[in-house]
């Protein structure tokens, strides 16, 4: 009696990353010759990848020749496109390759979502939820969150973030990213625009040092808000309000009942604050 011998190379594969093998039931058969042995093998590949193509490769004149049609009786399926299997006769050395296509979320697309709540306006003082959610499959391992951060990011880490009091320094940049066994994935980028009334209010002189009568002069009143001051009122200490209601107050040509204390107030949507006040004194 004659037995054929086959050798399966292999065993079980592992192709760079985690989720691709290929397994064969065994690693080798002994049998009868002339009889028939069906030759199977079972792969894996990660989610998201669509199998191509599968052949059986025979080892035959030192290489690695591919078994021209897989269509042939010897190669049926059995549905499974996780499973393969080769019908053969002979004694040879057999390697099974499967083909696929697709990557990195493909076939299931995914998509991260990003929700700020509340919705609307964002303003200094109150509470902000950062969520980043994702259908990734398999499910994501991981979510991190990034803020611009001058040149750089800072990072932090779950998928929700939470402001229990934004303040003005947490306006700028946001995105998300989510982690699976697949790889990694970002968010749209998310611009929080954080609403504040006027800080530090100011009022400059210019030009700066002694100011002589006849001379012309500038006061400037300066605010950091979001968003700008849209109305600013001009103070004299001692006197009613003055008719100013921009930025700068002029004096085309200043006289010395001109001098004393000034300041500005400024408001916008969200708040309203006086600057302290300025000594303007004319030296006649
Ligand atoms: C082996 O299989 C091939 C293809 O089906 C066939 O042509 C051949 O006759 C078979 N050989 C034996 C010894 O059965
Ligand atoms: C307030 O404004 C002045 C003038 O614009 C500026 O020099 C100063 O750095 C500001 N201070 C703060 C705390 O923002
Ligand atoms: C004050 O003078 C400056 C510089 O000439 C000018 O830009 C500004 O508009 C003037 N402000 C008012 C309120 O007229
Ligand atoms: C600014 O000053 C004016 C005049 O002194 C006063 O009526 C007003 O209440 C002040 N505003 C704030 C926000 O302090």
């Amino acid at each position: 009696m004659l037995f054929m011998f086959l050798r399966l190379q292999g065993g079980r594969l592992v192709l760079g990353q985690d989720g691709w093998s290929v397994t064969y039931t065994k690693n080798s058969i002994c049998a009868l010759k002339g009889s028939t042995v069906d030759l199977s093998c079972s792969y894996t590949y990660p989610r998201g990848h669509t199998v191509t193509t599968t052949t059986w490769n025979k080892w035959k004149s030192l290489t690695w020749t591919q078994i021209p049609d897989k269509y042939e009786d010897r190669i049926e399926y059995r549905g499974n496109k996780e499973n393969d299997y080769l019908r053969l006769n002979d004694s040879a050395g057999y390697r099974f390759r499967f083909i696929t296509s697709g990557g990195k979320f493909a076939g299931s697309p995914v998509s991260l979502t990003v929700t700020v709540s509340p919705s609307g306006e964002r303003v200094e003082g109150s509470s902000v939820t950062l969520t980043c959610s994702s259908d990734a499959n398999p499910p994501v391992d991981k979510y991190t969150w990034y803020k611009k951060n001058g040149g750089g990011y800072q990072s932090m880490t779950g998928p929700q973030h939470v402001f229990n009091q934004i303040q003005s320094s947490d306006s700028g940049e946001y995105y998300c990213e989510s982690q699976n066994e697949m790889g990694t994935d970002r968010s749209r980028t998310i611009n929080m625009d954080v609403k504040y009334g006027p800080k530090n209010t100011s009022v400059s002189v210019s030009p700066s040092g002694e100011i002589v009568e006849g001379s012309s002069v500038t006061l400037t009143c300066s605010s950091d808000a979001n968003p700008d001051v849209d109305k600013y009122t001009w103070y004299k200490k001692n006197r009613a309000s003055l008719t100013g209601s921009e930025k700068t107050y002029n004096f085309t040509t200043i006289r010395s009942e001109d001098s004393g204390e000034y300041y500005c107030g400024t408001e916008n949507k969200y708040g309203r604050l006086n600057s302290s006040s300025v000594s303007v004194d004319v030296q006649c």
